[in-house]
C-alpha cells in the first residue's frame, strides 16, 4: 500500500529510541480503540473503512449519477474538513489540464464556501453561467458563516435558472442526521440528503459522503478509494505490532523529533497533483494537534518548484523542521527527454531517460542535502497515484494522527480555538447578540 522509511531520522533521534517508543505508541493506537482517551465521542472514523456496506455506497452513487445528469458543473459548498478531502482526492486523481476539456465525461467541480471572496463568487456565477449546474452543499453543523453564505447564493441561483420545484434536483445536503440549519432547510426544500455521522469530525470524514459523494460525481471510483482505506485500516490496527504498523512509526518518529525540539513538519511532494493532499494533510494535523500551547506546526511545499523559494530556508534557516516526502514510484504516462543537434543547455545527458527519473533524481538529491543541512526526513512512497493507494494514504494520515495526538497529551478531535475568530467577526459584523462584544472590538481595531 505504502512504504514508510524512518532511516533518515536516526541521525538525529537514535534508532533505539523510536523503537522505544513501542509500548507507548501501541498504547495510544489502544486508546483509538477502547475509547479509554480525550475526545473519544470522535472516534466513528476508526472503523469507517471496514464498516462502510455496499449499500451505503451504492446510494451515494446512485445519488451521484442523479445529480450528474442535470449538471455540467456541480459546486461544492465547504470549509475545512467539508471540501479539503475531497479537493485533495480530485487534485491527485485527474488530468492536471481536467478544466480544459470542453467535453467531459463527468461534471465538473468547482468549489465555494472556503473563502468569502467577492470576486470570486462574481467569478464562479460569470463561469456557470451557460452550463447545467448542480451543487452539493456541506455542512457537519450546518451554520458555518462561509458556506452558509456561498450557499444561499448558489441556492438563489440554481431557483432563478430552473425554478424552485426543479432546483431540488440540482442540490444534495450533506448534513448532519437531525440538527443544524442545513438539515430544517432540505427538509423544508425537498433535497436529497447524506448524514455526516456524529461521532465523525470534519477533518477526519472525507470517507463519509462529504467526500465520497461529491467524488462519485466526479467520476473517482470510491470502492477503490475505500478499499484502500480498508487495507490500511487493519495494517494499523490494534493488534499489529508497533515495528509493523506504519501509522504508528511514523507518529513515534514525528513525535521523537518534536521531543528533541523540532516544531515544525514540512510535507513536501514532487508532483503538483498532492499539493492539496498536503492542504488536507495540514488541517487534519494543525486542527488535531496544535492546542494547550503544543504541536508541531504542518507546513508543506510542491517540489522541486519551491526549491527555488524555499529550498534557501530549508537547507540554511533556522533548524527547526523536518520533512517528510511523499515519493510516488510509477509515474501514469510516459514522456522521455528528446536529444538536441546543439545541445546548447547541455541537457544531452538527459537524453532517453524518462522525466520521471530526473524526478526521482532530484528527490533523492535533495533529500541527502537536507539531512546534511541538518533535516531529518521521513519518506512515505506510494506506488502509483490511483484511487486504492490515496484511500490507504489518507486512512495512514487518520491514523498516524489520532496516535500522535494522544502521545502530545492533547485532544485531537476538537478545535476549541476556531471559535476565536468567529466571536469576534460576528460582533464586527453587527450579529444580534454581539452588540457588547462589538464595541469593545471596535476600540481595539
Ligand atoms: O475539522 C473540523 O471539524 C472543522 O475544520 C470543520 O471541518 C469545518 O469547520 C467545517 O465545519 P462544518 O462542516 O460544520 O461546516
Amino acid at each position: 500500500m505504502l512504504k514508510l522509511n524512518i532511516d533518515k531520522v536516526f541521525d538525529f533521534v537514535p534508532q533505539a529510541e523510536i523503537y522505544g517508543m513501542k509500548q507507548e505508541m501501541e498504547g495510544c493506537n489502544a486508546l483509538l480503540y477502547n475509547r479509554q482517551g480525550r475526545g473519544s465521542d470522535f472516534l466513528g472514523w476508526v472503523n469507517l473503512p471496514s464498516s462502510l456496506s455496499a449499500g451505503e455506497l451504492s446510494a451515494i452513487k446512485k445519488a451521484a449519477k442523479e445529480l450528474q445528469e442535470v449538471s455540467e458543473i456541480i459546486v461544492v459548498i465547504g470549509i475545512g474538513g467539508s471540501y479539503l478531502g475531497t479537493k485533495a482526492v480530485l487534485s491527485a486523481l485527474t488530468d492536471n489540464f481536467d478544466w480544459l476539456k470542453t467535453k467531459r465525461k463527468y461534471p465538473l467541480i468547482l468549489f465555494a464556501g472556503q473563502n468569502i471572496s467577492e470576486d470570486y463568487l462574481h467569478e464562479l456565477f460569470k463561469a456557470v453561467k451557460k452550463q447545467d449546474v448542480g451543487a452539493i452543499v456541506i455542512s457537519k453543523s450546518g451554520t458555518t458563516t462561509e458556506p452558509a453564505i456561498a450557499f444561499r447564493l448558489v441556492k438563489n441561483a440554481i431557483e432563478a435558472r430552473y425554478g424552485k420545484k426543479k432546483a431540488a434536483r440540482h442540490i444534495v445536503a450533506v448534513t448532519d442526521a437531525q440538527k443544524g440549519a442545513l438539515r430544517t432547510l432540505a427538509g423544508q426544500e425537498g433535497y436529497q440528503t447524506f448524514v455526516i455521522p456524529d461521532d465523525v469530525g470534519g477533518r477526519f470524514s472525507v470517507l463519509t459522503p462529504v467526500g465520497l459523494l461529491p467524488l462519485a460525481a466526479a467520476g473517482i471510483d470510491i470502492r477503490e478509494l475505500v478499499r484502500g482505506a480498508k487495507d490500511m485500516e487493519a495494517a494499523t490496527g490494534p493488534d499489529v505490532p508497533f515495528e509493523e504498523n506504519p501509522a504508528a512509526l511514523y507518529a513515534a518518529a514525528r513525535t521523537a523529533l518534536y521531543r528533541k525540539g523540532k516544531k515544525i513538519e514540512i510535507l513536501a511532494s514532487y508532483d503538483p497533483k498532492l499539493q492539496y493532499i498536503a492542504e488536507w494533510w495540514k488541517q487534519l494535523f494543525g486542527e488535531s494537534e496544535g492546542k494547550e500551547g503544543k504541536g508541531l506546526f504542518p507546513a508543506s511545499v510542491t517540489l522541486t518548484s519551491d526549491l527555488h523559494s524555499m529550498g534557501q530556508y530549508i537547507q540554511e534557516g533556522e533548524r527547526l523542521m523536518f520533512e517528510t516526502v511523499i515519493g510516488v514510484e510509477k509515474a501514469k504516462h510516459e514522456v522521455t527527454m528528446e536529444a538536441d543537434e546543439a545541445d546548447l543547455d547541455g541537457l544531452n545527458f538527459l537524453a532517453g531517460k524518462r522525466i520521471g527519473e530526473i524526478n526521482r533524481m532530484a528527490e533523492l538529491g535533495t533529500m541527502l542535502a537536507h539531512v546534511d543541512g541538518g533535516v531529518p526526513n521521513i519518506r512515505i512512497e506510494l506506488e502509483t497515484l490511483d484511487e486504492y493507494h490515496i484511500g490507504a494514504l489518507l486512512y495512514f494520515f487518520e491514523k498516524a494522527c489520532g496516535i500522535s495526538g494522544y502521545a502530545l497529551g492533547i485532544n485531537p478531535f476538537d478545535q476549541p480555538g476556531v471559535e476565536a475568530y468567529k466571536k469576534n467577526m460576528f460582533a464586527l459584523l453587527g450579529k444580534p447578540g454581539y452588540e457588547k462584544e462589538g464595541e469593545e472590538i471596535r476600540k481595539r481595531l
